[in-house]
């Protein structure tokens, strides 16, 4: 009979050897919550593709952040919901938008908490698209300057971070010279810098009320074939200035999110998507998959793979989980 002479089960006994080498731990500290705003007063619709989440009109909105804060989630990340939508998005450059409204109501009720916003057009536009379109396709340098005066409006509101998700060429550059120019130096970037052009947004959409009316972002976000490509979007990202680079998704991209991690020294986060979340919701309404173990697997897995930070619709359900450990 063969007797093995390594045993790697020695450590794994009992828990208290399992916590002393487990390698991976996540926490409250890595979690950024993503909330959708609205229009009007008293409004909390229910986004039924995404069960627990809701489109906050922005009293309620506030309450839910102090919720947030309370569970101990250090950073929420904004979607506006307009209800004026134009073909070069105006509201997302009005001082008195939607989500400029939201920022500074959050950032008076709840200093604490850490406010980024999302920079993009495609809740904004009538057509749905992330910017403004030419013959057809996204005009990519007449939108680099819209996302200028965008932000503009964004660190004026009050928020603590901006992160553009559009994959515009030259975005991050773009986003750096207005801010700096107009004396917003200490406002980092966290760029959406490979973001791929995913079906597992799906929800998304319908919660942003975003999805093109023509054609499909295909010109602008990555096919999802490819994973060197990231490489070079990250690199660019991080010359032109980003603070933070993004995966985006996270579950089918965790070799990306592991490849970044390999390649540069910023701090690397993982946009855990909608369609993601979703599907894990579902399974666990069917009973088929135990939701807190699944949940708590998967955020696991994402950091595990190389990701400081996670954007993820779980954030508060994680948040009181960790907390009962
Ligand atoms: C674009 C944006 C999208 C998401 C975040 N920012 C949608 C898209 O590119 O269509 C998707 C997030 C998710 O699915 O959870 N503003």
């Amino acid at each position: 009979m063969f007797t093995p002479y390594y045993r790697p089960r020695r450590l794994r006994r009992n828990e208290n050897i399992r916590r002393m080498v487990r390698e991976t731990h996540l926490s409250v500290d890595d979690l950024i919550f993503p909330l959708f705003v609205t229009e009007g007063k008293n409004v909390k619709n229910p986004i039924h593709s995404m069960p627990g989440n809701f489109q906050w009109s922005i009293d309620l909105l506030v309450e839910e952040v102090k919720e947030v804060h309370r569970l101990g989630i250090p950073a929420i990340i904004l979607f506006g919901i307009p209800d004026h939508k134009d073909p070069v998005g105006s509201d997302a450059m009005n001082d008195e938008g939607i989500i400029q409204r939201a920022v500074k109501a959050i950032k008076d009720a709840v200093p604490e908490m850490y406010v980024i916003t999302d920079v993009c057009f495609c809740e904004y536009t009538d057509h749905g698209h992330c910017g403004a379109v030419v013959d057809g396709d996204v005009d990519n340098d007449s939108t680099l300057e819209m996302l200028g005066n965008q932000v503009l409006t964004h660190a004026r509101a009050g928020a603590d971070m901006v992160a553009p998700s559009g994959m515009m060429d030259g975005m991050v550059g773009a986003i750096r010279e207005a801010l700096d120019d107009n004396g917003f130096e200490k406002i980092p970037i966290m760029s959406y810098a490979a973001k791929y052009a995913s079906a597992f947004y799906g929800p998304f959409r319908d919660a942003a009320e975003s999805a093109p009316q023509f054609g499909d972002r295909r010109s602008y976000q990555m096919d999802p074939s490819n994973a060197r490509e990231a490489l070079y979007e990250v690199d660019l990202d991080v010359n032109e200035g980003a603070d933070i680079i993004m995966v985006k998704p996270a579950l089918s991209y965790l070799d990306v999110i592991r490849r970044v991690r390999e390649r540069i020294e910023l701090p690397v986060a993982a946009y855990n998507v909608s369609g993601e979340f979703s599907m894990v919701k579902a399974a666990a309404q069917q009973g088929w998959i135990d939701e807190k173990r699944v949940t708590l697997e998967i955020l696991t897995s994402i950091k595990r793979a190389g990701a400081d930070l996670i954007l993820t619709y779980h954030a508060k359900d994680a948040a009181r989980w960790l907390a009962e450990l």
